[in-house]
């Protein structure tokens, strides 16, 4: 359920607000409680159910999406945040040619296992090695450590990362030589 505390009965339409921004992409023009978090809105009105609620308190980082450009927990994100904002989510994220290599080096190196964490992994990710080419494993540690995995102990995770630098830098190298 949504946002735990408030339930559709309990709030007046006083306490709805109108909101528009782009989501992957698209616009969004919607009617929300306002006390919705940007995770409520993308879970429960807009079924986006790919950013995942672990926490909700910004501990776990499963809700990690991009927004103006950068990675944020949308359970922290108010509803009241969210006008104007460019958002992009695991659905968006995951269609684009430059996330393949990331998806893939996930599966092909088990970097996976219950799946709860790995939406929230690959946006890190994707956000990660948009600034580094070849991150370091201190950067990777450092790039995903609002990321919480229980099952995994993140070597592979780690190993996933590298194997999707190397595979995205051959891509552009490719690119340049044709
Ligand atoms: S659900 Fe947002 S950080 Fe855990
Ligand atoms: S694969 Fe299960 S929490 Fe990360």
């Amino acid at each position: 359920m949504p946002n735990r505390n408030f339930t559709a009965e309990n709030l007046q339409l006083k306490d709805n607000i109108d909101i528009c921004f782009k989501l992957n992409s698209r616009d969004v023009k919607i009617k929300v409680p306002c006390t919705y978090t940007l995770l409520d809105i993308l879970r429960y009105e807009l079924k986006h159910t790919g950013t995942k609620e672990g926490c909700g308190m910004g501990e776990c980082g499963a809700c990690t999406v991009i927004m103006d450009g950068g990675i944020v927990n949308a359970c922290l994100v108010l509803a009241t945040a969210v006008s104007g904002r460019d958002i992009w989510t695991i659905e968006g994220v995951s269609a684009k040619e430059d996330a393949k290599p990331i998806i893939d080096a996930f599966v092909a190196k088990t970097a996976t296992q219950c799946g709860f964490c790995t939406p929230g992994m690959i946006m890190a990710s994707y956000y990660l090695l948009s600034k580094y080419k070849d991150p370091t494993d201190e950067q990777i540690l450092e790039g995903l450590s609002g990321n919480l995995c229980r099952c995994t102990g993140y070597a592979k995770i780690v190993e996933a990362v590298k194997a999707a630098a190397r595979e995205l830098n051959g891509a552009k190298k490719e690119a340049r030589d044709a």
